[in-house]
């Protein structure tokens, strides 16, 4: 069976075909990145054009690096939400003219789901298991048994991926701040700067903009004076200690709650290095596994779209010609 994934809630603009779960024949995806950089972040406007432009030819190197006709697609598998809508209407517009014209079965996959479900290309299926999702838009842990997602917490105001972004606008370095920060961590003192951690009503919620705060007062100490290169790389390497400890701890908290053996990460901050190396380290002490997605299915792409999509359609779920992009669409409903 061969699943066409079609990716574009954001920056991304990206075509893949998976054959039946496991292989993923080609994920090819074309990145807006470098047009929103003189702006500091994401232009929607900017984004769903670039979509507009890109999608036909994404989708032909999608078939031809796989190697088969469009005729040969058995199910198209797009994602409906959470996005940027107008982003969102190129793919779900452009999914539902092809099922249309090929008279095959679509299903509307949600973004954030389908980062978890990236981490199980590849790997044997699991009933029950808590998911780690953290993205620039989202910080939440997840509960998943037979196919049934439920929220367990979410951040309660700025996203991981957010602060990352902002804290490194802070500090005068470029966007999307996290990859930034990631590398420069690694050559400072995670010791030079001590944060609180922020308390939450929630037992699994998240809060990170106390610690973006904080990070701004640091730099307004130094009155107007551009922080130095060690200051920069010392607060990047206490701001990743202090955030990836965070969600390490909590999503542990939450396996161990939940009486479950694996914890998997999915989302663009699952791509980070201290996090990769922290966080199976300690589930390993307490008898939880941990799983990440293939480096390269950590940031957005349209394989994850195609193996999320090709499971719900498993699962009997169908969409018609009905469906559109839901900018919040929910997890787990
Ligand atoms: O999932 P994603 O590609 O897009 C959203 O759906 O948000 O995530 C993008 C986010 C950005 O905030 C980016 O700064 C962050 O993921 N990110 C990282 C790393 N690579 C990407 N954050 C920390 N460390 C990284 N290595
Ligand atoms: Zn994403």
């Amino acid at each position: 069976m061969y699943t066409l994934g079609i990716e574009t809630s954001c920056d991304e603009t990206s075509c893949a075909v998976l054959k039946n779960q496991h292989e993923v024949l080609s994920n090819i995806i074309s990145s807006s990145l470098f047009r929103h950089k003189p702006y500091g972040g994401i232009v929607p406007e900017i984004a769903s054009r670039h979509s507009l432009e890109q999608i036909d030819t994404v989708l032909k190197e999608a078939l031809d690096e796989a190697k088969i006709k469009i005729t040969d697609i058995d199910l198209i598998a797009v994602t409906s939400g959470p996005g940027l809508i107008g982003s969102l209407l190129v793919g779900v517009s452009f999914a539902k003219a092809l099922a249309m014209q090929l008279k095959k079965p679509i299903v509307g996959v949600n973004h954030l789901e389908a980062h978890l479900s990236a981490c199980f290309i590849g790997k044997p299926e699991t009933e029950k298991y808590v998911g780690l999702l953290i993205s620039g838009g989202h910080s939440m842990i997840t509960y998943q048994e037979k196919a049934k997602i439920s929220v367990l917490g979410s951040t309660i105001d700025d996203a991981i991926g957010e602060a990352y972004d902002k804290v490194a606008k802070i500090l005068g370095l470029g966007y999307p701040g996290g990859p930034i920060m990631d590398k420069l961590a690694k050559e400072g003192n995670p010791k030079a700067f001590q944060f609180t951690r922020p308390k939450q009503k929630g037992e699994f919620d998240f809060s990170f903009s106390g610690i973006k705060t904080a990070v701004l007062y640091e730099v307004q100490k130094l009155k107007g004076e551009k922080p130095s290169d060690q200051f920069v790389k010392d607060m990047a390497a206490s701001f990743q200690h202090t955030v990836i400890r965070w969600v390490t701890d909590k999503s542990l908290a939450a396996a161990q709650e939940k009486n479950v053996k694996l914890l998997v990460v999915g989302g663009g901050v699952s791509a980070n290095s201290y996090l990769r190396e922290l966080l199976p380290a300690e589930g390993k002490k307490i008898g939880i596994d941990v799983w990440f997605p293939e480096f390269k299915m950590s940031l957005d792409n349209a394989a994850m779209i195609a193996r999320r999509g090709w499971e719900i359609y498993k699962a009997g779920h169908r969409d018609t010609l009905a469906l559109s992009g839901t900018p919040s669409l929910k997890v787990g409903v």
